[in-house]
């Protein structure tokens, strides 16, 4: 067995590791996207309203502070489940009138709770 590994041997092993280890990488990538759009997915649920409350969600900036269950940030109380914490979850016109309560009750000067009044 040689004991030099030659230039040539060397640039193939790179050019050889490099296409494999790309080729599974893009095999992996095309298995997380099929996998989220035919598996991981909850297509029945995602009606019109989850998605408004999505684009609420990111439009506004709520994930800068809080976390919805357990993706965002640690600043503010989890939301994913306020509606229980509080009670509310049964009824969503008491709910309404509990956080537009708790909003008008925040001091005027809060960035956001303006942003929370406005978005309502
Ligand atoms: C700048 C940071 C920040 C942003 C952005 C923010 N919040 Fe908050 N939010 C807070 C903090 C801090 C509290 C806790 C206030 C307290 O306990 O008095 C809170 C509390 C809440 C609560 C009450 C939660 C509980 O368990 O008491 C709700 C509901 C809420 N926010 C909704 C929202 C929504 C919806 C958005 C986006 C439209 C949003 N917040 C954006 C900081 C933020």
């Amino acid at each position: 067995m040689r004991e030099v590994l030659t230039k040539n041997a060397a640039r193939n092993i790179f050019y050889g590791g490099s296409l494999f280890f790309i080729l599974i990488f893009v095999g992996l990538s095309a298995h997380s996207h099929w996998y989220i759009q035919n598996v991981s997915t909850d297509h029945a649920g995602l009606t019109e309203s989850v998605a408004k409350g999505k684009r609420l969600w990111e439009v506004k900036a709520c994930i800068n502070c809080h976390s919805i269950l357990g993706e965002g940030a640690y600043f503010a109380p989890e939301l994913g489940n306020v509606m229980r914490r509080w009670g509310v979850q049964d009824d969503s016109e008491v709910a309404f009138e509990v956080f537009k309560g708790w909003m008008e009750a925040q001091p005027p000067a809060s960035r956001a709770v303006a942003k929370c009044r406005n978005s309502i």
